[in-house]
């Protein structure tokens, strides 16, 4: 098989850059390990940057978004006591827009179908090969027997634990991290949201998130330390402890339902230099781990992607170099804007273990400072948004 640009991974940053290119008639296959209805199991975040929005627009692939997403003007910080409100709306003149990483994931899936983009799903023992020269490949497996996909580029967009990333040599790699002493307990449950806006809250017992997917939809979020177990958190434990943590306004308007679905997932900040190796590109989770903490993932898989797909379709259509060359610097630089974001929600909102009653001091200052300043508003609404590309 041969092909343009070769791309491994159908999360959410492969399925993107394969419409990108498609839509400019530049050729590209999809490699995937897992079959559709996995990918689509995965639970992730639901906050999506007018960044991610708007590349959904140019694509078209914007009707049921459109129609089902919720319009954010703002969300709230909180300290246990009090709800600060973030006016991102009035502060940088954008919304965010609620609205799951699987739906989308899904509108892609199934645009992919009618738009003939295409996806090799089940692709076993996926390697790649010959990156750092003008004809790289990829192999696999499929239904037993051997295949081989020749390209002039390959994207790696196969998350933390692909082989992409593996590609790229030791000694021409710089890799950052921060792994954090505790994870996110998550719950799904189909009761409406305890406030119409996302709340973080910081409070004397933890952290904790009300988020939602729609209107009768909930989703919420405690941290825990690494060592505990879902099965210890039955779903009246875990409501009660989000009432005491996001505060007695959220709390009054809480409505409690069975959850359908409960797993805990750990915190990490990472980074991988280059995303660039010769015909190898790293983009999304492949290159960069956020924790969740204002929910930059998906979105920082969304700009990666476009920076990526206009330095091909100019590669391809103007046999421009220049932007090939330039877009690991080009797509770092915000990435570690939202890594410098990501990190300073999370240390403003958790507790950790080698904090001290200083260490709370400082938390309780920053909050404060923030409820009685426009000018830190503002600066976290513009991260909140997204930065510009
Ligand atoms: N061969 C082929 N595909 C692979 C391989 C492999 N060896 N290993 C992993 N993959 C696939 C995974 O099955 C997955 O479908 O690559 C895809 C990577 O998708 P994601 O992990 O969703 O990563 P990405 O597309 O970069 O999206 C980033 O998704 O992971 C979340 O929180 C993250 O919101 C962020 C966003
Ligand atoms: C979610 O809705 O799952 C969500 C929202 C915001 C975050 C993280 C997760 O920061």
């Amino acid at each position: 098989m041969k092909t343009r640009v070769a791309i491994i991974g159908a999360g959410p940053a492969g399925l993107l850059l394969g419409h990108l290119l498609r839509a400019e008639g530049i050729d590209c296959v999809i490699v995937e390990r897992r079959a559709p209805e996995y990918v689509l199991g995965r639970i992730r975040a639901g906050v999506l940057e007018r960044t991610t929005t708007d590349l959904m627009d140019r694509l078209g692939i914007n009707e049921r978004l459109n129609a089902e997403g919720l319009k954010e003007a703002g969300f709230a910080l909180a300290d246990g006591e009090r709800l600060i409100r973030i006016d991102t709306l009035g502060l940088t003149g954008k919304y965010v827009t609620v609205y799951g990483q699987t739906e989308v994931t899904r509108d892609l899936m199934d645009a992919a179908a009618e738009r003939g983009l295409e996806i090799i799903y089940e692709a076993a023992d996926v390697s790649l090969h010959d990156v750092d020269s003008d004809i790289p490949y990829v192999t696999f497996e499929k239904d037993g027997a051997g295949q081989r996909l020749d390209a002039q580029f390959i994207a790696g967009c196969d998350g933390y634990y692909g082989p992409s990333r593996k590609a790229i040599p030791a000694k021409v790699a710089k890799e950052f991290e921060r792994v954090y002493p505790f994870g996110w307990l998550g719950m799904l449950a189909d009761v409406p949201p305890c406030h119409d806006e996302l709340i973080y809250a910081n409070h004397d017992r933890g952290f904790a998130l009300a988020s939602m997917r729609s209107k009768t939809r909930s989703r919420y979020y405690i941290d825990v330390p690494l060592t505990e177990k879902v099965e210890d958190w039955s779903d009246e434990r875990l409501w009660d402890e989000l009432a005491v943590r996001l505060g007695p306004e959220a709390a009054a308007n809480i409505t409690r339902g069975p959850s359908i679905e409960k797993s805990i997932a750990p915190l990490r900040s990472y980074v991988f230099e280059p995303m660039r190796h010769g015909r190898l590109f790293l983009a999304g989770d492949a290159a960069h781990i956020v924790p969740p903490t204002g929910a930059k993932g998906l979105n920082l898989a969304a700009s990666d992607v476009a920076y990526l797909s206009d330095a091909l379709i100019g590669f391809f259509k103007q046999g421009d170099n220049d932007a090939i060359a330039g877009y690991s610097a080009k797509a770092l630089a915000r990435i570690w804007k939202s890594e410098r974001f990501s990190w300073s929600l999370t240390k403003l909102m958790h507790r950790f273990p080698e904090d001290g009653p200083f260490e709370r001091q400082m938390q309780m200052a920053e909050l404060d400072y923030i409820a009685s300043s426009v000018a830190a508003q503002t600066s976290i609404a513009e991260n909140y948004v997204g930065l510009p590309l």
